[in-house]
């Protein structure tokens, strides 16, 4: 009914986001419902008032990303991290981790309150999102009671300071981390990671951007450093790319 080329066409252009780098029925399906709930009756409609009509233009970028994330997400899994610290990452004076595709920054705080935790505050996030507007939401560092459900009181008071109803991360955990536009796709990976968190991102993209995407990992890690996956995903060829696999969610560099 719409014209899916034409919309991709204009996603590239408009947001430099490559569609056919997401598994397309998926993806296609959510944006020809969109589109159809809100009335218009061509592809020609719909892009023209997206160019005129910024709140419906943010609108279809959230439908495009799907930005839905927690802090602590997964928790169960998410607490592993201490042991993988204590017992995997090789010792370092300066550990580099990287919260790919972080989404509103809950990811990476979360890291950052764990290692503040067991005491290991040497250490410096990187985080990135394809999502300008989430990485002002993560600079802003200001969440909400319903965000932090996952966060304990314990966590709350020593990590976050409360005014005006909302909570800001303290200033000594912020300042630990920077974020920067990245996109998985396009994008140069940097690298000298001892961790890279890509969590519930991949599960969007075709087998071969998943495959790419793992590999660059790969070239990014430091030796023995790990990659932490979602809890639903799973790196199927990890050995060959390269990886042992430490835990389901979990997969660590060996050198080739
Ligand atoms: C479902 S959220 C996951 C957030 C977090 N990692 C978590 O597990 O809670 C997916 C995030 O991936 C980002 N994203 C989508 N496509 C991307 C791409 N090509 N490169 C980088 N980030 C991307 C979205 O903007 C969104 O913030």
């Amino acid at each position: 009914m719409y014209d899916i080329n034409r919309i991709h066409d204009y996603v590239y252009k408009e947001f430099n986001i490559r569609l056919d780098a997401y598994k397309s029925v998926q993806m296609n399906r959510r944006i020809e419902n969109f589109i159809s709930k809100l009335e218009f009756n061509t592809t020609s409609d719909f892009i023209r008032e997206c160019s005129i009509d910024k709140h419906l233009r943010e609108n279809f970028l959230d439908l495009i990303t799907i930005n839905v994330t927690q802090f602590f997400r997964n928790s169960d899994i998410f607490f592993r991290l201490e042991e993988l610290f204590k017992k995997y990452i090789p010792k370092r004076d300066v550990y580099r981790i990287w919260s790919s595709a972080c989404s509103n920054g809950s990811e990476a705080y979360s890291v950052a309150m764990i290692l503040e935790n067991i005491n290991m505050p040497n250490y410096e996030i990187l985080a990135t999102d394809i999502d300008k507007k989430m990485l002002n939401y993560a600079e802003k560092a200001i969440y909400t009671t319903y965000d932090l459900r996952n966060v304990s009181s314990e966590y709350i008071d020593k990590y976050f300071n409360f005014f005006n109803d909302k909570f800001k991360v303290k200033d000594f955990i912020r300042n630990k981390i920077e974020f920067i536009r990245h996109d998985l796709i396009l994008d140069y990976f940097p690298s000298c990671f001892d961790l890279i968190l890509c969590r519930n991102v991949v599960i969007y993209f075709t087998k071969d951007e998943k495959m790419k995407i793992y590999n660059k990992f790969y070239d990014s890690l430091n030796n023995n450093g790990v990659v932490f996956i979602g809890a639903t995903e799973n790196i199927y060829d990890y050995k060959q790319i390269g990886f042992n696999k430490l835990g389901t969610f979990f997969y660590q560099k060996v050198v080739k």
